[in-house]
Protein backbone atom coordinates (compact mmCIF):
# COMPACT_ATOMS: atom_id res chain seq x y z
CA UNK A 1 0.00 0.00 0.00
CA UNK A 2 1.16 3.33 -1.24
CA UNK A 3 1.30 6.46 1.07
CA UNK A 4 -1.88 8.66 0.02
CA UNK A 5 -0.73 11.88 -1.23
CA UNK A 6 -4.20 13.51 -0.38
CA UNK A 7 -6.74 12.45 2.08
CA UNK A 8 -9.74 13.93 2.09
CA UNK A 9 -11.51 14.10 5.56
CA UNK A 10 -14.99 14.31 6.78
CA UNK A 11 -15.44 16.87 3.82
CA UNK A 12 -18.77 18.88 4.17
CA UNK A 13 -19.95 22.43 2.28
CA UNK A 14 -22.86 23.99 1.27
CA UNK A 15 -23.32 26.99 -0.28
CA UNK A 16 -25.37 30.35 1.05
CA UNK A 17 -28.53 29.71 -1.46
CA UNK A 18 -29.85 26.49 -2.14
CA UNK A 19 -29.70 22.76 -0.92
CA UNK A 20 -26.39 21.57 -3.03
CA UNK A 21 -23.14 20.86 -1.95
CA UNK A 22 -20.98 17.84 -0.81
CA UNK A 23 -21.61 15.85 2.74
CA UNK A 24 -19.24 14.29 4.90
CA UNK A 25 -16.84 12.52 2.18
CA UNK A 26 -13.75 10.92 3.09
CA UNK A 27 -11.58 9.43 1.23
CA UNK A 28 -7.54 9.40 0.11
CA UNK A 29 -6.05 9.21 -3.04
CA UNK A 30 -2.04 8.12 -3.53
CA UNK A 31 0.07 9.29 -6.17
CA UNK A 32 -0.31 6.41 -9.01
CA UNK A 33 -3.58 6.35 -9.09
CA UNK A 34 -6.23 7.94 -12.16
CA UNK A 35 -9.36 8.31 -10.45
CA UNK A 36 -12.73 9.01 -12.33
CA UNK A 37 -15.31 11.30 -10.15
CA UNK A 38 -18.40 10.26 -12.17
CA UNK A 39 -21.48 11.22 -11.76
CA UNK A 40 -25.05 13.22 -12.68
CA UNK A 41 -25.14 17.18 -13.12
CA UNK A 42 -25.19 18.63 -9.61
CA UNK A 43 -23.73 15.86 -8.16
CA UNK A 44 -21.13 17.44 -6.35
CA UNK A 45 -18.10 16.88 -8.21
CA UNK A 46 -16.93 20.24 -8.87
CA UNK A 47 -17.68 21.65 -5.86
CA UNK A 48 -15.28 18.46 -4.75
CA UNK A 49 -12.82 19.01 -7.17
CA UNK A 50 -12.59 22.52 -6.16
CA UNK A 51 -11.73 21.60 -2.31
CA UNK A 52 -8.52 19.61 -3.35
CA UNK A 53 -6.43 22.50 -4.38
CA UNK A 54 -8.10 25.10 -1.95
CA UNK A 55 -10.13 26.96 -4.04
CA UNK A 56 -12.74 26.23 -1.90
CA UNK A 57 -12.41 26.57 1.97
CA UNK A 58 -14.62 23.45 3.32
CA UNK A 59 -17.17 24.57 6.12
CA UNK A 60 -16.22 21.49 7.97
CA UNK A 61 -13.82 18.62 7.46
CA UNK A 62 -10.10 19.35 5.64
CA UNK A 63 -8.03 17.93 2.79
CA UNK A 64 -4.27 17.10 3.78
CA UNK A 65 -1.41 17.19 1.14
CA UNK A 66 1.03 14.56 2.62
CA UNK A 67 -0.41 15.05 5.90
CA UNK A 68 -1.07 18.87 5.75
CA UNK A 69 -3.95 20.69 5.47
CA UNK A 70 -3.73 22.48 1.68
CA UNK A 71 -5.16 25.66 3.49
CA UNK A 72 -2.06 26.07 5.37
CA UNK A 73 0.42 26.60 2.44
CA UNK A 74 -1.90 27.89 -0.64
CA UNK A 75 0.81 28.82 -2.97
CA UNK A 76 2.55 25.33 -2.31
CA UNK A 77 -0.92 23.44 -2.92
CA UNK A 78 -1.31 25.32 -6.29
CA UNK A 79 2.32 24.44 -7.11
CA UNK A 80 1.49 20.55 -6.27
CA UNK A 81 -2.11 19.93 -7.07
CA UNK A 82 -2.78 21.82 -10.49
CA UNK A 83 -6.69 22.38 -11.85
CA UNK A 84 -7.54 22.08 -15.43
CA UNK A 85 -10.87 24.16 -15.26
CA UNK A 86 -14.10 23.31 -17.29
CA UNK A 87 -13.80 25.97 -19.06
CA UNK A 88 -10.10 26.88 -21.04
CA UNK A 89 -11.33 30.57 -21.29
CA UNK A 90 -12.14 31.25 -17.59
CA UNK A 91 -7.78 30.13 -17.05
CA UNK A 92 -6.11 31.85 -20.16
CA UNK A 93 -4.86 35.22 -19.07
CA UNK A 94 -1.63 35.88 -20.90
CA UNK A 95 -1.12 37.22 -24.49
CA UNK A 96 0.77 34.65 -25.99
CA UNK A 97 1.27 30.87 -25.42
CA UNK A 98 4.51 31.62 -24.15
CA UNK A 99 3.44 34.04 -21.54
CA UNK A 100 0.86 32.12 -20.67
CA UNK A 101 2.79 28.95 -19.84
CA UNK A 102 5.84 30.90 -18.03
CA UNK A 103 2.92 32.98 -15.95
CA UNK A 104 2.82 30.71 -12.66
CA UNK A 105 6.60 30.53 -12.40
CA UNK A 106 6.67 34.53 -12.95
CA UNK A 107 4.80 34.50 -9.93
CA UNK A 108 6.93 32.27 -8.14
CA UNK A 109 9.97 34.65 -8.39
CA UNK A 110 12.05 31.62 -11.39
CA UNK A 111 14.73 33.14 -13.11
CA UNK A 112 14.05 34.48 -17.12
CA UNK A 113 16.87 31.46 -18.82
CA UNK A 114 15.27 29.12 -15.78
CA UNK A 115 11.40 30.02 -17.26
CA UNK A 116 12.82 29.62 -20.57
CA UNK A 117 14.12 26.17 -20.33
CA UNK A 118 10.83 25.21 -18.65
CA UNK A 119 8.58 26.39 -20.57
CA UNK A 120 10.21 25.44 -24.13
CA UNK A 121 10.27 22.03 -22.60
CA UNK A 122 6.52 21.81 -21.62
CA UNK A 123 5.57 23.47 -24.94
CA UNK A 124 7.48 20.60 -26.63
CA UNK A 125 6.30 17.97 -24.75
CA UNK A 126 2.54 18.77 -25.43
CA UNK A 127 2.74 19.79 -28.97
CA UNK A 128 2.54 23.51 -29.12
CA UNK A 129 5.89 24.97 -30.03
CA UNK A 130 5.32 26.30 -33.17
CA UNK A 131 2.26 28.21 -31.55
CA UNK A 132 4.37 29.89 -28.77
CA UNK A 133 3.97 33.34 -30.13
CA UNK A 134 -0.16 33.12 -31.22
CA UNK A 135 -2.55 34.39 -29.09
CA UNK A 136 -4.31 32.12 -26.74
CA UNK A 137 -7.68 33.71 -28.11
CA UNK A 138 -6.81 32.52 -31.69
CA UNK A 139 -6.19 28.26 -30.45
CA UNK A 140 -9.04 25.70 -31.02
CA UNK A 141 -10.62 24.36 -28.47
CA UNK A 142 -7.94 21.20 -28.56
CA UNK A 143 -5.23 23.64 -28.13
CA UNK A 144 -7.06 25.71 -25.46
CA UNK A 145 -6.89 22.49 -23.07
CA UNK A 146 -3.02 21.67 -23.87
CA UNK A 147 -2.35 25.17 -22.96
CA UNK A 148 -4.10 25.11 -19.65
CA UNK A 149 -2.45 21.48 -19.12
CA UNK A 150 0.56 23.74 -20.06
CA UNK A 151 0.29 26.13 -17.60
CA UNK A 152 -0.60 23.62 -14.91
CA UNK A 153 2.16 21.13 -16.13
CA UNK A 154 5.33 23.32 -15.91
CA UNK A 155 5.14 23.97 -12.26
CA UNK A 156 5.70 20.13 -11.74
CA UNK A 157 2.71 19.31 -10.34
CA UNK A 158 2.26 15.76 -8.16
CA UNK A 159 -1.55 15.80 -8.75
CA UNK A 160 -3.64 16.98 -11.83
CA UNK A 161 -7.14 17.66 -11.63
CA UNK A 162 -9.35 17.49 -14.84
CA UNK A 163 -13.48 19.42 -14.40
CA UNK A 164 -15.15 17.84 -17.43
CA UNK A 165 -12.21 17.87 -19.84
CA UNK A 166 -14.23 16.58 -22.79
CA UNK A 167 -16.82 19.20 -22.26
CA UNK A 168 -17.10 20.56 -26.08
CA UNK A 169 -14.41 18.78 -27.71
CA UNK A 170 -15.14 17.10 -30.80
CA UNK A 171 -13.52 12.93 -31.28
CA UNK A 172 -10.26 13.55 -32.20
CA UNK A 173 -9.42 16.05 -29.56
CA UNK A 174 -11.25 14.30 -26.82
CA UNK A 175 -9.24 10.87 -27.70
CA UNK A 176 -6.05 12.64 -27.47
CA UNK A 177 -6.77 14.72 -24.02
CA UNK A 178 -7.44 11.00 -22.94
CA UNK A 179 -4.07 9.77 -24.34
CA UNK A 180 -2.58 12.73 -22.85
CA UNK A 181 -3.79 11.99 -19.65
CA UNK A 182 -2.85 8.50 -19.54
CA UNK A 183 0.44 9.85 -20.65
CA UNK A 184 0.53 12.12 -17.37
CA UNK A 185 -0.45 8.65 -15.08
CA UNK A 186 2.61 6.67 -16.50
CA UNK A 187 4.95 9.25 -15.84
CA UNK A 188 3.87 9.33 -12.00
CA UNK A 189 0.66 12.58 -11.82
CA UNK A 190 -1.68 11.30 -9.71
CA UNK A 191 -4.84 12.29 -11.84
CA UNK A 192 -8.38 13.10 -10.73
CA UNK A 193 -10.96 13.35 -13.38
CA UNK A 194 -14.41 15.03 -12.64
CA UNK A 195 -16.87 14.26 -15.34
CA UNK A 196 -20.01 12.85 -16.24
CA UNK A 197 -18.55 10.75 -19.51
CA UNK A 198 -17.00 8.08 -18.83
CA UNK A 199 -16.09 6.91 -22.04
CA UNK A 200 -13.09 8.27 -23.63
CA UNK A 201 -11.12 7.41 -20.20
CA UNK A 202 -12.48 4.32 -18.74
CA UNK A 203 -9.51 1.85 -19.78
CA UNK A 204 -7.30 4.04 -17.91
CA UNK A 205 -8.36 4.81 -14.92
CA UNK A 206 -7.67 2.83 -12.06
CA UNK A 207 -10.54 3.42 -9.67
CA UNK A 208 -13.76 5.39 -10.08
CA UNK A 209 -15.67 7.16 -7.62
CA UNK A 210 -19.32 7.66 -8.42
CA UNK A 211 -21.09 10.62 -6.76
CA UNK A 212 -24.52 11.33 -6.04
CA UNK A 213 -26.18 14.16 -4.34
CA UNK A 214 -23.02 15.52 -2.83
CA UNK A 215 -22.06 11.91 -1.31
CA UNK A 216 -19.45 9.15 -2.54
CA UNK A 217 -22.34 6.57 -3.49
CA UNK A 218 -19.57 4.10 -4.47
CA UNK A 219 -15.97 4.16 -4.32
CA UNK A 220 -14.15 0.90 -6.27
CA UNK A 221 -12.50 -0.47 -9.27
CA UNK A 222 -13.94 0.29 -12.96
CA UNK A 223 -14.82 -3.47 -13.72
CA UNK A 224 -16.20 -3.22 -10.70
CA UNK A 225 -18.20 -0.36 -10.96
CA UNK A 226 -19.22 -0.31 -14.58
CA UNK A 227 -22.71 -1.67 -14.86
CA UNK A 228 -23.73 0.47 -11.36
CA UNK A 229 -22.96 3.80 -13.37
CA UNK A 230 -26.62 4.04 -14.98
CA UNK A 231 -28.69 3.38 -11.96
CA UNK A 232 -26.43 6.71 -10.72
CA UNK A 233 -27.58 8.62 -14.15
CA UNK A 234 -24.03 8.23 -16.15
CA UNK A 235 -24.09 6.39 -19.44
CA UNK A 236 -22.82 3.44 -19.55
CA UNK A 237 -19.45 3.03 -21.63
CA UNK A 238 -20.52 1.16 -25.02
CA UNK A 239 -16.84 -0.40 -24.61
CA UNK A 240 -18.51 -2.18 -21.80
CA UNK A 241 -21.03 -3.71 -23.03
CA UNK A 242 -20.73 -7.18 -25.09
CA UNK A 243 -22.67 -8.18 -28.14
CA UNK A 244 -23.53 -4.58 -29.24
CA UNK A 245 -25.73 -4.95 -32.78
CA UNK A 246 -24.44 -1.59 -34.49
CA UNK A 247 -26.87 -2.92 -37.70
CA UNK A 248 -25.86 -3.58 -40.70
CA UNK A 249 -24.47 -6.60 -39.37
CA UNK A 250 -26.87 -9.00 -39.98
CA UNK A 251 -26.80 -11.59 -43.12
N1 LIG B 1 -22.23 28.84 -6.12
C1 LIG B 1 -23.24 28.02 -5.80
N2 LIG B 1 -24.31 28.47 -5.09
C2 LIG B 1 -25.34 27.65 -4.77
N3 LIG B 1 -25.39 26.34 -5.09
C3 LIG B 1 -24.36 25.84 -5.81
C4 LIG B 1 -23.23 26.64 -6.19
N4 LIG B 1 -22.35 25.84 -6.88
C5 LIG B 1 -22.92 24.63 -6.92
N5 LIG B 1 -24.11 24.60 -6.27
C6 LIG B 1 -25.01 23.43 -6.10
O1 LIG B 1 -24.26 22.37 -5.52
C7 LIG B 1 -24.60 21.14 -6.12
C8 LIG B 1 -23.39 20.50 -6.73
O2 LIG B 1 -22.95 21.29 -7.83
P1 LIG B 1 -21.63 20.95 -8.65
O3 LIG B 1 -20.55 20.67 -7.68
O4 LIG B 1 -21.43 22.04 -9.63
O5 LIG B 1 -22.06 19.59 -9.38
P2 LIG B 1 -21.47 18.89 -10.69
O6 LIG B 1 -20.12 19.45 -10.95
O7 LIG B 1 -21.48 17.44 -10.35
O8 LIG B 1 -22.44 19.20 -11.80
C9 LIG B 1 -25.72 21.45 -7.11
O9 LIG B 1 -26.95 21.23 -6.46
C10 LIG B 1 -25.50 22.92 -7.42
O10 LIG B 1 -26.72 23.53 -7.78
MG1 LIG C 1 -19.32 20.29 -12.66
Amino acid sequence: MTCPILEIENLSHSFEQGEGGIFDISFSISGNEFILLAGKNGSGKTTLIRHLNGLLRPDSGQVLFKGCNIQKNLTRTRKKVGMIFQDPDTQIIGDTVFDETAFGLENLGFERPMIREKVSRTLDRLDLSHLKDRNPSTLSGGEKRRLAIAGVLVMEPEVILFDEPFANLDHPSTQALAGLARELNRAGHAIVMATHDVEPVIRDATRILIMENGRVAEDGRPDALVKKLESHGVKEPWSSRPGLDLGGSRP
